[in-house]
Parts: C-alpha cells; structure tokens; sequence
C-alpha cells in the first residue's frame, strides 16, 4: 500500500533507530538483506531469501495416511462441503479462504474434535492440532510447560537449532506462561503442537499476531521441522506469503463467508494459487532480486498480460 518505507532497526528494548525513506521496493529490498546501503549498516546476519519457495518439492510417491470422501457439516446458519482428498506421507498442505468459510471447521473434522454430517474419514495417522485460538491458563514457567510436553526434545541439537534458537524461546523459559504477550503466546503454543509425537501437525493460522520477521522464522522453522522429520502438516493461514513458503499442496475454500462454504480438493500449489488468486482477480510475480511473490498492480501491464494468459500465480523469477 505505501509508496516509501523507513526501515526501524536496532535492540530489542534497548534503542532504535529510524532509516532514510526509501522506495517500496527498494525498502522491502533492504530489510530482507539486513544491509542498508545508504547508511553502511549492517542490521541482520544474514538475508532474508525465498528460495524454498522457488524449489518447493511435490513428492508423488509416498503411502497415504488419512483418506477422506467428500464431507459436510452444518450449524444452524452455516453449512460447508469438503471435496475428498487423501494426505500423503511428507505432505505440506496450505489451507487459504476468506473469514468465516470452514477452514477452522474442515481442521477440527480432521483432527476428530467435531463430527461431520456425512462423509467419512480413514485415519491410519496421529494429528497434533494447535487450535487458532490459544489458551494461556497453564500457572508456570514456559521451561516447565514445554519440558512437561517433550523433556527429551527440549535437550535435543537438531530442535535447538531448527525451532527454539530461531524462534528465540530460550530468552522466554522463565517468564511465566500466563503473561505472556500475543505473539509469544503464539510461538510457544506452535511449539507444543510440533513437540508431540504425531504423524500429521495441524496448525489452525501459527502467524496470527506474530510480527512479520518472525511470520519469515516461523514458516522456515516449521518447513525444516516437518521436512527434516519426514512428517506432514495442515497449515491455514491468511499470510500468502507464509503459505507460499510453506506448503506443497493447497485446499482452497471458497463460496459465501458465513453462509456456505466450499473446500477444494487438495491441489497442487501452482494450481491452487493460481485458483484462490483469479477468485479474488489478483495477480503475482515474483521479485527480481529476491524471488518474494508481488502483488501487480490493477490493470498495470504486467496485471493484463497475466490476466489474459490465465498466469495469477506467477513461481519463476524472470
Ligand atoms: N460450534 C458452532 N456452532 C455454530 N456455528 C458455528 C460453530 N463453529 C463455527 N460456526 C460457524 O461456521 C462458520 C465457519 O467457521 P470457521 O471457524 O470454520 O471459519 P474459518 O474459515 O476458520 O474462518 P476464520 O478465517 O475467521 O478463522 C462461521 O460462520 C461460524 O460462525
Ligand atoms: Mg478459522
């Protein structure tokens, strides 16, 4: 929406300074570098990049663990159908769809918390399932809260240095879990998601009032944790970004918000994207320099030509 942007950089709870106004895209530009040029500032270690968006890997052969036929399930004003899909080992699946269209509602069927109208569904497969709302009534510390889930995770290099250094929650062990703030109530309750033993990890919206540098950290977390472990995941969320850089597969939700929804069937990411944008008549490209998906502007040339070829979702950087 802005036309020029000042980058804040500096110490948490320290001090902070303010950055010369630069373009949108240069801006955007430099925060992903960590580097401003005008001032010779170096701000973060090492660049913010998109690469595993650009090389994101469907894999075709592996076994299925849940598989489900066409669903649905009412309330009394609101009804939405899921068209049937089976969740392959090492899926990532995105889930996107406006307010209020039974992406909550389709997780919860999933993860056997509510029962659907009809349909069924075959599970050979544990969910861990971190609710899109978070609860904080737990009268301890974070140390002792996430050592009572997974003691032995908790001491464990490859989760030190994939989830709790990035997402910097050793800093937050003493701090009691009932005052937490929004975004590190956020965090900590990912983390008790991925931290038990499960098949799938189902996560209902993980970058609600997290800040946008931590949306980047905690996609990636997530991504290796999943990936490293060879496990799948659901993911809904609104940041597309996220979603983009996340996921290998995508459900979208479409129809009347608050009225009726409709659940696709799980497509692949190109398709999907390409499905969710033309339905709201936006188009992407992608960023020269960083490979970060761009919204084109309305009616702009490059929004036309892409319009026209059907290309709503654009993965090569040209
Ligand atoms: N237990 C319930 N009883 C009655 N209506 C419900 C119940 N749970 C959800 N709904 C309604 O079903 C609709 C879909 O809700 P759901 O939580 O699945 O939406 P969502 O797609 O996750 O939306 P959001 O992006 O806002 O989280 C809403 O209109 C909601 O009010
Ligand atoms: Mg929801």
């Amino acid at each position: 929406m802005s036309h020029s942007i000042h980058i804040l950089y500096g110490e948490n709870a320290a001090y902070g300074i303010i950055s010369t106004a630069m373009p949108s895209r240069t801006g955007i530009n430099v925060l992903l570098d960590g580097y401003l040029p005008n001032e010779n500032i170096r701000f973060r270690d090492n660049p913010v990049t998109f690469d595993s968006v650009l090389h994101s890997d469907v894999i075709t052969d592996s076994n299925t663990i849940v598989k489900y036929s066409d669903l649905t399930k009412s309330y009394d004003d609101f009804e939405v159908s899921i068209k049937s899909g089976e969740i392959k080992e090492r899926d990532v699946i995105g889930i996107i769809g406006p307010n209020s269209i039974g992406k909550t509602t389709f997780m919860q069927i999933l993860a056997g918390l509510i029962k659907t109208n009809s349909g069924e569904i075959n599970k050979k497969a544990s969910i861990s399932y971190k609710p899109q709302y978070l609860k904080s009534d737990f009268n301890d510390t974070v140390h002792s809260l996430l050592s009572s889930i997974n003691d032995e995770m908790l001491e464990e290099a490859l989760f030190q240095t994939e989830m709790l250094r990035p997402l910097k929650i050793m800093k937050l062990y003493e701090k009691q879990v009932n005052e937490l703030s929004g975004g590190e109530l956020q965090k900590i309750s990912i983390l008790m998601c991925l931290m038990q033993n499960a098949d799938i990890y189902a996560l209902d919206e993980p970058s609600a009032v997290v800040d946008v540098e931590d949306r980047l950290v905690i996609g990636r977390a997530i991504n290796k944790f999943i990936k490293n472990r060879g496990k799948s995941a659901i993911i809904i969320d609104h940041d597309i970004q996220l979603i983009d850089l996340i996921s290998d597969k995508l459900i979208i939700f479409q129809g009347k918000p608050g009225i009726n929804g409709i659940g696709s069937g799980i497509q692949s990411k190109f398709g999907g994207m390409n499905m969710f944008l033309k339905d709201m008549e936006i188009t992407y490209r992608r960023d020269i320099e960083s490979g970060r998906p761009r919204v084109n502007k309305p009616g702009s040339r490059l929004d036309r030509e892409q319009k026209t070829s059907g290309v709503y979702y654009h993965i090569k950087t040209e």
